[in-house]
């Protein structure tokens, strides 16, 4: 680690607290000009750092600037040889983690933008990723369970990334099958997963999380302002970044690497917001009007048809006709 690095770990984990410039020396094991030098050579980064004279040096609360040294130093567990790539633009996280995997890139590789350019959704759509507000984030997963699980990798990164914003933002999240994560009945966060299979389709070759989030209130277009929303917003506490990617990542790690126990499941029950409720379904072109009964342990939707019969399905889009 170099001293901009040790310096920017140092300040992430003292969360706001100053430190004197003699602390931070005898810390990295430099001269306080070696300190003062990688400060002004962090500021001429993007970084917001403060001094205050016989304090010392912080990083400005609210620093807003999304940056790898103050990603890394607070994941806790993570995935062990995996790397992390961040970047201020891009086209897609999504297409850029899928590019990094088919050339190689280890399983849990990340890519996060500050701003994507060309943010996918699900089924084709665009998904708003405007600078300064949300996180976007994919992450690379090489898993070594069996092809039958694939399909569970989507619910348990709801699950993980709606623990993720609750442990940040201390308010609940709720899942909307299959993967919508909703605050205060609007939209938080979106997920888009790709896999490439291997040969004859027996085998997952790796698997792209792509996970987008809106922080703050970003610049939406105004057709977006009724379904969507922020957790910020919702939450009435001030996010960091940063902590938001971490949080994410250790979550994710967690629960692809227990994906095969579906102990995930009780947790998206608890938070699957059709349940119970008058839906109508999206399925391959066919649009379906019922009861949802619930959530499989293949994390199917069980639906109640309006003739008796049951559907579990597998993917698709489901919303509310009318809460019971
Ligand atoms: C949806 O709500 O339809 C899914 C949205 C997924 C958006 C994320 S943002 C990070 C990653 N990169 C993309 O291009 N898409 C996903």
């Amino acid at each position: 680690m170099n001293v901009k690095e040790a310096l920017l770990s140092t300040f992430a984990k003292a969360e706001g607290e100053y430190i004197s410039g003699s602390a931070l020396a005898n810390k990295l094991g430099v001269s306080r000009n070696a300190v003062w030098k990688a400060v002004k050579s962090l500021e001429s980064e993007g970084y917001c750092i403060e001094s205050a004279a016989a304090k010392g040096y912080r990083l400005t609360p609210g620093n807003n600037h999304l940056a790898a040294g103050l990603i890394l130093p607070r994941i806790k567990k993570g995935f062990p040889g995996g790397e992390l790539q961040v970047y201020g633009e891009i086209d897609s996280t999504n297409s850029c983690a899928k590019k990094l995997a088919s050339l190689g890139a280890p399983h849990g590789t990340v890519v996060i933008a500050d701003k994507q350019t060309a943010g996918r959704g699900r089924l084709g759509r665009t998904f708003v990723s405007p600078s300064g507000t949300g996180i976007y984030m994919s992450i690379i997963i090489r898993p070594e369970f069996g092809i039958e699980t694939a399909p569970l990798i989507t619910s348990a990164s709801a699950v993980a990334a709606a623990e993720a914003v609750e442990e940040l933002c201390g308010s609940p999240v709720n899942i909307k099958w299959v993967n919508d994560l909703y605050m205060g009945g609007r939209k938080i966060c979106g997920i888009l997963t790709e896999a490439s299979f291997g040969l004859e389709m027996k085998s997952l070759d790796f698997a792209v999380i792509g996970i987008g989030i809106n922080v703050r209130r970003g610049n939406f277009p105004e057709e977006l302002s009724h379904i969507a929303t922020s957790v910020e917003e919702e939450s009435g506490k001030v996010i960091d970044r940063n902590a938001l990617c971490a949080a994410v990542i250790d979550h994710i790690a967690d629960s692809i690497s227990n994906i095969e126990s579906r102990s995930f499941l009780t947790a998206y029950r608890q938070r699957e917001l059709l349940t119970g409720n008058t839906i109508t379904a999206n399925v391959g072109g066919e649009t379906l009007t019922g009861t949802a009964l619930g959530v499989d342990d293949n994390a199917n939707l069980i639906v109640r048809l309006e003739d008796g019969s049951e559907r579990h399905l597998s993917s698709g889009e489901a919303n509310l006709c009318r809460i019971k």
